[in-house]
């Protein structure tokens, strides 16, 4: 079983950037939360940060996983082309907001990702990333 994490644009900067809505913890700190999680429910998992779509594209088709966490962070309101790559590739996909976006701006509340997602957490924090890992070893042990 393995998973990819896929972290979108300026989530590299977690634990630095607006940290009243997006929290302390960087990206490092939650990555090693997520692995570890992974291994203790037997998966292995891969994480990945990219702050341009193409990379984000290339690496869902890529496909060398069972199933795909993606907080796709801006990009989940703007990217028919992560949409597409993610129906394409027809794996399980977990999406994952650390806000709540629909408690934001106007033009958060609209994800072009939840359409082929299988489902999504939005607004739990880090915590968020950790459900999904847990979710993804039920989905995957179906
Ligand atoms: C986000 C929410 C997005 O609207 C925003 O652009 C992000 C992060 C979240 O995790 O809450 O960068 O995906």
């Amino acid at each position: 079983m393995k998973i990819l994490v896929i972290h979108g644009p300026n989530l590299n900067l977690l634990g630095k950037r607006e940290t009243g809505i997006y929290g302390p913890d960087s990206l490092d700190d939650l990555n090693g939360r997520i692995l570890l999680l992974s291994s203790e429910l037997g998966m292995d998992a891969e994480v990945l940060q990219s702050n341009s779509e193409g990379a984000i594209v290339d690496a869902i088709q890529a496909g060398a996983y069972d199933l795909l966490i993606i907080n796709p962070a801006a990009y989940t309101h703007t990217s028919i082309a992560i949409r597409d790559a993610i129906a394409a590739v027809a794996k399980p996909a977990i999406e994952v907001h650390i806000s709540n976006i629909y408690k934001r701006e106007e033009f958060r509340k609209h994800s072009y990702v939840s359409g082929v997602a299988t489902g999504q957490i939005s607004g739990l924090g880090a915590e968020g990333y950790l459900l999904a890992v847990r979710a993804a070893k039920q989905i995957l042990s179906k």
